[in-house]
């Protein structure tokens, strides 16, 4: 079946879909990647634009990664509406859907796992252990089957960036990476999928997690820039709010995740709490007023 715009190939066999992919790269098209866990929000979509305007075939993954759930996490009730985000990607013009199943990307005998090292044991890594070897193991297996020439993927998990940012550098990956903003609703919160784990009250105490790095952000445009200070303000806003649970909030180098004493324009502030059951992550960049 020909790639056109106007259809989506949904492909679950990696040989089928390498197949697909190198007819396409046989007519000169440039490949664009998105790899998705589904459950499909604005946030993936704007990724998607993002592919579409820097490529000519767009291939979207949607995989569960059991590899990056911790014992204890969401992996068997996180979200799958696989219907509705076959007609989601249709919408947003992907070309290539690859859905493939947990047997053929980890067949039985799997020995090698790519691990993030230290880096993968702060912040995120340090609350989800073995998280990231997760996420850049499945990363590395869908660019080496996909082989694309760039692929987008969101602020809103900047470590998860900056370590795939590193895996492409140190294993020279020969493709770009693409880093998009944020898509948050009309009141801050940060587009997420498990969002729809919050209940009403929950979803109202998660706005605490975009307040919190508003304060910061204020702070900064007020001169502030001790990130104890920035901190302090961060803090102030969550421990108002019951039923949030404060990780994290920290003033970060964002290409490094190293906290940095004095924040400058263009540093990170990244923040993590657990709102009732649910663990949720966000940051924003100091001075940019652009931005999310
Ligand atoms: P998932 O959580 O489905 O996210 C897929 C991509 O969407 C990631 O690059 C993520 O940063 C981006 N994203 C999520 N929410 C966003 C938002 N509000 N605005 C912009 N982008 C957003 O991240 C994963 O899946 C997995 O770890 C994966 C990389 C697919 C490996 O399994």
């Amino acid at each position: 079946m020909p790639i056109t715009a106007t259809s989506l190939l949904r492909v679950s066999g990696i040989e089928e879909l390498r197949s697909a992919i190198a007819a396409a790269r046989r007519n000169g098209a440039r490949i664009g990647f998105v790899p998705t866990m589904g459950a499909l929000h604005q946030g993936h979509l704007s990724l998607i634009d993002r592919a579409r305007a820097e490529s000519d075939v767009v291939v979207m993954s949607i995989f569960v990664n059991p590899l990056q759930f911790g014992p204890s996490e969401d992996f068997a009730r996180y979200p799958r509406p696989i219907e509705e985000d076959e007609r989601l990607a249709l919408q947003a013009a992907v070309d290539v859907l690859f859905t493939p199943n947990v047997q053929d990307m980890y067949p039985e005998g799997r020995v090698i796992t790519v691990t993030a090292g230290e880096h993968g044991t702060k912040w995120e890594g340090a609350a989800r252990p073995g998280h990231f070897d997760g996420v850049l193991t499945v990363v590395a297996k869908l660019f080496n089957i996909v082989q694309p020439d760039i692929s987008v993927f969101g602020r809103k998990d900047l470590q998860q960036a900056s370590l795939i940012k590193s895996l492409v550098r140190d294993l020279d990956f020969p493709m770009t990476i693409i880093v998009a903003p944020i898509i948050r609703e009309p009141d801050g919160l940060a587009l997420s999928s498990r969002n729809r784990y919050l209940s009403d009250g929950e979803r109202r105490a998660a706005l605490s997690l975009i307040g919190s790095l508003r304060a910061a952000s204020a702070s900064f445009d007020s001169g502030v820039r001790g990130a104890r200070e920035l901190e302090a303000a961060g803090h102030e806003v969550i421990d108002a709010v019951t039923d949030v649970k404060l990780d994290y909030f920290a003033v970060v180098n964002p290409e490094t995740m190293e906290p940095e004493t004095a924040a400058h324009r263009g540093s990170a502030v990244i923040v993590a709490a657990k709102v009732g059951n649910t663990r949720l992550i966000d940051n924003v960049l100091l001075g940019d007023n652009d931005q999310d």
